[in-house]
């Protein structure tokens, strides 16, 4: 926070309104370490110095964790703040007063589950392979994938430099009138783009993608665009598997 004009710490602080607060300096019942302070632009630095007000020390609360998911549609950018002015994620989120970010990414042509959280070990929980959360995907793809190629995924495929861990693959339709595919893959990584490129691997292409699930948390009747706060329930299960 570093230095920063009394009155308006005091009013983050929930103690009045800024105004408000101005005022009750002027009044002389405000003390900086101790003495009492009446200068209008008087500053502090809320760790170092000790701020009272009617001798009861004011200090921030730390902030409430909250947990979040949604069903982010196609069209969106995962990111606090976009540099091209596309429309982001926060924006569907706008009720929410705690400062929440993504947790991991969704491309903005992929919809689905998506996480906010402000606590930070439960986003490296998720976010981090070593964990081993299992995210669920549906795939659309062009054609119709041998066994051979199903397998192949199964097994791992290399993407850029990589090669992909063991991922749970099942074909859940297969329509050769229109000639595409869906597909279930399960996997524990979050490399950029990794399920399309792992589609691309096996000569296919993506045709559309959506997240279903982050280990048990499922979309489950949640509307495209519409989030909500997870229960203690949710909460606990991810962050104890
Ligand atoms: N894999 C992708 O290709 N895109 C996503 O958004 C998530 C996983």
């Amino acid at each position: 926070m570093g230095v920063i004009r009394l009155q308006k710490y005091m009013a983050e602080c929930g103690v009045a309104s800024r105004r408000k607060c101005e005022e009750l300096i002027a009044d002389g019942l405000v003390k900086v370490n101790g003495e009492i302070v009446t200068e209008p632009g008087a500053k502090v630095d809320p760790l170092a110095d000790k701020i009272e007000f009617r001798n009861m020390q004011v200090e921030l609360k730390p902030e409430k964790k909250v947990y979040v998911m949604l069903n982010k549609p196609v069209g969106y950018v995962t990111t606090v703040k976009d540099e091209k002015g596309r429309s982001t994620v926060m924006e569907l989120l706008k009720d929410i007063k705690e400062r929440i970010v993504p947790v991991g990414r969704l491309d903005m042509y992929t919809s689905g589950l998506l996480l906010f959280s402000n606590d930070g070990a439960f986003i490296n929980k998720i976010t981090h392979p070593s964990h081993e959360t299992t995210k669920t995907y549906i795939v659309k793809i062009k054609g119709v994938p041998t066994n051979e190629k199903l397998d192949k995924l199964r097994s791992g495929v290399v993407i850029d430099d990589f090669k992909t861990s063991p991922a749970n693959v099942e074909l859940l339709l297969e329509d050769r009138t229109n000639n595409v595919s869906r597909l279930k893959i399960e996997i524990h990584e979050g490399k950029n783009r990794q399920v399309r490129k792992m589609i691309e691997a096996i000569g296919h292409t993506t045709i559309s993608l959506r997240r279903e699930a982050i280990g048990n948390l499922t979309l489950d009747g949640l509307e495209k665009g519409k989030w909500r706060y997870l229960t203690d329930f949710e909460i606990n299960e991810l962050l104890n598997k």
